[in-house]
């Protein structure tokens, strides 16, 4: 039995990567993504049923394990250089003329060309095949240990395969690369978080840049990042003796490798293509800024060494970004549905990469008081990434009317309510939770499957409820009758009644939803869930500080004082009354929030376990319900030390934190 489930495990494995192969490296997917995500189920069914058959390598372990105190350094044993740019064709004649001069030849060479991806650059060391760590570039020097974000990257194989081809799996090999966002997912990504009350991301490299410092991998893992990988850094191996074999090397292994590069024989070959791209550019699914141009030859780039900060032998060529001139004709504000104010600047139209342009985003106000954007003033406005062009500078202050500077507004210019600013955040949002600009959107949230779940409450008979004054706020759906229903567009005997009964049962549905429902800033719907199996009453929670709130796991100080904040809005406190009035159950359902034997203990792990290996032993005090962490602080409980234990060790001693060997540490979770 146990010898069927782990072949059948082993197969299941082995065709997730190969079709992952194929999708990420090859681009050519044989399976639907249904197909994909039934043999993945088909694996964490059979692995739960088989725990002791997990491997950190298996495909489901992508999915991320508890929030780190924050990233070790790591110092990049090849430092990660930079590369000089170049603007025009000119530029990179004169780049081919100063390699030729400095080589002393005129011998043709070749040069290999990619597109030079708009995202962050990170290095993989993978030993004897497995991923061993990730790194971002940092300072080129240093970085940070990224390893937990990018094992969710699903583009990044956790163990390399040479997939029948005749070359070995090299002992050591780091492969450096670019972690970048589609246009597509920095659009879903933008959209949820605009939906949850968080500033969207304004360009693919804000947004991974963003996500990989993210702390909890498992929200890393939320987020489709990918990558492509187009340098070599420590290596043993077969030799390589040009930068295209380390290209087809990596495809071989499973590394994703840009399908648009070329190797070219002539920097006339290289302007032309260089051209063609500039104008294709916008059809990839992804943000590019330009090409990278690479000496092909390792022995030539050898010989070309490197300045104090680039190699030689590379040159980034850079697509201007795509600028315009237009005239401010006006500043409004703009009011999200999650109460953000937004101020955009009405433009003058103008041709910008492709389409009309006849707005701008301002972002915040503190841009506009540093840019001294003002009604009347002609400004430079461009695109280079962002979805939304930009206001990038004044050109010319309007004279004659040049009016007062842009003051933002002290009540929302929707509804009036007050405009309030949380600390430490640049946005402001209205404090009315009421406000007609958030009113529908926030009725449509409240009885979404995710909140309420009122069935039959969509967006048609929100709009005309709220048009006709019948529903003001949430709570009085709770006094509707069927008789109010059916005056409604579309509304029958029937379903009017069906609608009345659902919102009647939804007042059973618990304080996990009801909080949810609320739409605090801040809080979503796990986290409504947390909160709910904490405090299990909504007066338990009102009453909470923001210290005891920030003792909450996955609560920070800006969500605490969101949550105080919303608590002590007399107009919020006016609604939950009349919720609480109606009925609305104000009691968590679930169980409080389960503790494992580990709970509230975090350990570290130094140097090498006999009996497992790191990964596994801090899942294992995960499961346990503890954490593991990777650097110690005064926080650590325990320091593990295995053979040949570090520095970690020095400090836990120097810190005070007990420090336990390999056997005390299996007592402890019940393995001895
Ligand atoms: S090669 C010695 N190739 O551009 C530096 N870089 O402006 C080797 N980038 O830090 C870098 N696509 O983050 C190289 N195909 C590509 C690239 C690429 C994007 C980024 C990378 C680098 C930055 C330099």
């Amino acid at each position: 039995m146990r010898e069927d489930a782990e072949k059948q495990i082993k197969v299941l494995r082995y065709n997730i990567e190969r079709h992952n192969y194929l999708y990420y490296v090859e681009a050519k997917p044989e399976i639907s993504d249904t197909e994909y995500d039934n043999l993945y189920r088909e694996l964490v069914e059979l692995e739960k049923k088989h725990p002791e058959l997990v491997t950190p390598e298996s495909p489901t372990q992508r999915v991320g394990g508890a929030p780190l105190e924050g990233f070790e350094h790591v110092t990049h044993e090849i430092p990660m250089l930079s590369i000089d740019n170049t603007y025009n064709a000119d530029d990179l004649r004169e780049f081919d003329a100063r390699t030729k001069r400095f080589l002393g030849t005129d011998e043709p060479f070749d040069y290999v060309v990619e597109p030079k991806i708009d995202g962050v650059a990170a290095t993989l060391i993978y030993e004897n095949g497995r991923l061993v760590r990730g790194a971002t570039r940092g300072d080129g020097t240093t970085g940070d240990d990224v390893t937990s974000n990018l094992r969710t990257v699903k583009a990044i194989p956790l163990a390399l395969a040479t997939r029948g081809k005749q070359i070995a799996v090299p002992a050591r090999i780091e492969a450096r690369g670019e972690i970048y966002m589609t246009r597509a997912e920095l659009d879903r990504l933008n959209s949820v978080r605009r939906e949850a009350g968080d500033a969207p991301f304004a360009n693919p490299r804000n947004a991974t840049a963003g996500t990989l410092k993210l702390l909890d991998s498992r929200e890393c893992a939320k987020r489709r990042l990918s990558a492509f990988f187009y340098g070599l850094g420590v290596y043993e191996g077969p030799e390589i003796a040009f930068h295209h074999q380390v290209l087809e090397t990596f495809r071989t292994l499973g590394l994703p490798v840009n399908p648009e590069y070329r190797k070219l024989s002539s920097i006339d070959e290289v302007i032309r293509f260089a051209q063609e791209w500039a104008g294709k550019r916008h059809t990839l699914p992804y943000e590019i800024d330009g090409l990278v141009v690479k000496v092909d030859s390792f022995d030539l780039q050898r010989r070309l060494g490197r300045t104090a900060k680039a190699p030689r032998s590379m040159i980034a060529y850079k697509y201007p970004a795509e600028q315009a001139r237009s005239r401010v004709k006006d500043i409004r504000v703009q009011v999200g549905k999650t109460g953000i104010l937004t101020p955009v600047a009405d433009l003058e139209p103008v041709q910008l990469a492709g389409t009309t342009v006849k707005r701008a985003s301002l972002h915040n106000f503190d841009e506009i008081r540093r840019k001294d954007i003002r009604v009347g003033d002609e400004v430079l406005v461009e695109k280079a990434g962002e979805i939304i062009p930009q206001v990038v500078s004044v050109v010319a202050a309007a004279e004659s009317d040049r009016r007062k500077p842009f003051a933002p507004p002290d009540t929302c210019p929707v509804c009036g309510g007050p405009v309030v600013q949380e600390e430490g955040e640049v946005y402001l949002h209205c404090g009315n939770l009421d406000c007609p600009a958030q009113l529908k959107e926030r009725l449509q949230y409240f009885a979404s499957r995710n909140a309420m779940d009122i069935e039959g409450l969509g967006q048609a008979v929100i709009d005309q409820l709220v048009d006709k004054g019948l529903v003001k706020d949430p709570s009085d759906l709770y006094g509707l009758d069927a008789a109010d229903v059916e005056k409604l567009e579309r509304m029958g005997k029937k379903s009017s009644q069906n609608l009345v009964n659902a919102i009647e049962a939804s007042k059973s549905a618990g304080l996990e939803r009801l909080l949810a429902a609320l739409t605090i800033h801040h809080v979503g719907t796990a986290l409504a869930t947390t909160l709910a199996r904490h405090f299990r009453t909504l007066d338990a929670l009102t009453a909470a500080s923001v210290d005891e709130l920030s003792d909450i796991r996955d609560v920070g100080e800006i969500i605490a004082k969101s949550i105080v904040s919303f608590f002590s809005s007399e107009h919020n406190s006016e609604v939950i009354a009349k919720l609480r009035d109606a009925g609305v159950s104000m009691q968590a359902t679930g169980a409080a929030v389960e503790e494992g034997p580990l709970a509230g203990e975090t350990f570290v792990f130094t140097g090498t376990l006999s009996s497992m290996g790191r990964p596994e032993a801090e899942a294992l005090v995960r499961a346990l319900g503890g954490k593991a962490s990777s650097s110690v602080s005064a926080a650590t409980d325990f320091v593990v030390a295995g053979e040949k234990a570090g520095s970690k060790r020095a400090k836990a001693e120097k810190l005070g934190v007990k420090v336990i060997d390999e056997a005390d540490f299996l007592r402890k979770v019940g393995k001895k």
